[in-house]
């Protein structure tokens, strides 16, 4: 069942959102050669708490790490700890907040010195992705036109849609009803209405779709072991443009 959120509940996403993409944004400007992904969720455990929020992984259904950050071939919930960020890697960003009873979920990727041409392209259509399915989250549409979206604008460039993962309508709990795809046929699904709240969240590939859990139980890998990327946002769907709720400070 879809919650359909009250403007009061809104504003209290809009706090969570905050505060999420703010943890985001500053774990993402810290990514550099040397640094290790445990560093990157230490200090972002530590922000969360200052802010006053809790992390909304640590923990959840036993996920050890405050984020998740996803080195490379990496594609989504890579487990923090030693591993050394070097020159050329890719590296994913998703942090999750939860405030006043609500949460705000948002992930990044960024490049450290990479010069590879295929993969810089991989980045800045991943994000595009994210801004189309957006564009169509509005009140009133059918919700696989977000999918749609997201599937045109990788497929029309030659990437890969990560078919396994989805987004999410959000709330009180991380993953509520609809599941949200990125990729399907247009005009499918429910309507969005007013009020609906939901992460949207594209997985790019390069030269395959296909991913594999490891052994852990949760880093998700490319099957190809070439790089993925993923970009993230919890928006409120209003009447018109949806509103991103996980917007940075500047
Ligand atoms: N943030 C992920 C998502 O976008 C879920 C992470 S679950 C965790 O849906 F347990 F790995 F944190
Ligand atoms: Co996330
Ligand atoms: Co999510």
């Amino acid at each position: 069942m879809i919650i359909v959120k009250t403007s009061e509940e809104v504003v209290k996403m809009r706090a969570s959102g905050r505060m999420a993409a703010t943890v985001r944004d500053e774990v993402a400007a810290m990514v550099a050669p040397g640094v290790t992904t445990g560093e990157l969720s230490d200090f972002a455990g530590k922000r969360i708490k200052e802010l006053g929020g809790e992390s909304a992984f640590l923990g959840y259904r036993g996920y050890p790490g405050q984020i998740c950050v996803s080195v490379n071939d990496e594609v989504v919930h890579g487990i923090p700890g030693p591993r050394e960020i070097e020159i050329g890697d890719v590296v994913s960003i998703d942090v999750g907040v939860r405030f006043d009873g609500y949460i705000g979920d948002t992930a990044t990727t960024v490049m450290v010195g990479v010069t590879d041409r295929e993969v810089i392209h991989l980045v800045k259509t991943t994000e595009e992705a994210l801004y189309a399915g957006i564009a169509e989250a509005c009140a009133g549409a059918r919700l696989s036109n977000v999918s749609h979206a997201i599937q045109r604008k990788a497929e029309d460039v030659g990437l890969f849609v990560v078919r396994e993962f989805v987004g999410h309508g959000i709330g009180k709990t991380m993953h509520e009803d609809p599941q949200v795809p990125n990729f399907g046929k247009p005009g499918k699904g429910p309507r969005l209405k007013k009020g609906v709240t939901i992460a949207i969240e594209p997985m790019l590939n390069i030269g395959a779709a296909g991913v594999d859990v490891q052994a852990d139980g949760w880093t998700v890998l490319t099957r190809s072991g070439r790089p993925s990327a993923h970009f993230e946002h919890t928006v409120a769907v209003c009447d018109g443009r949806a509103e991103i709720l996980t917007v940075g400070q500047k």
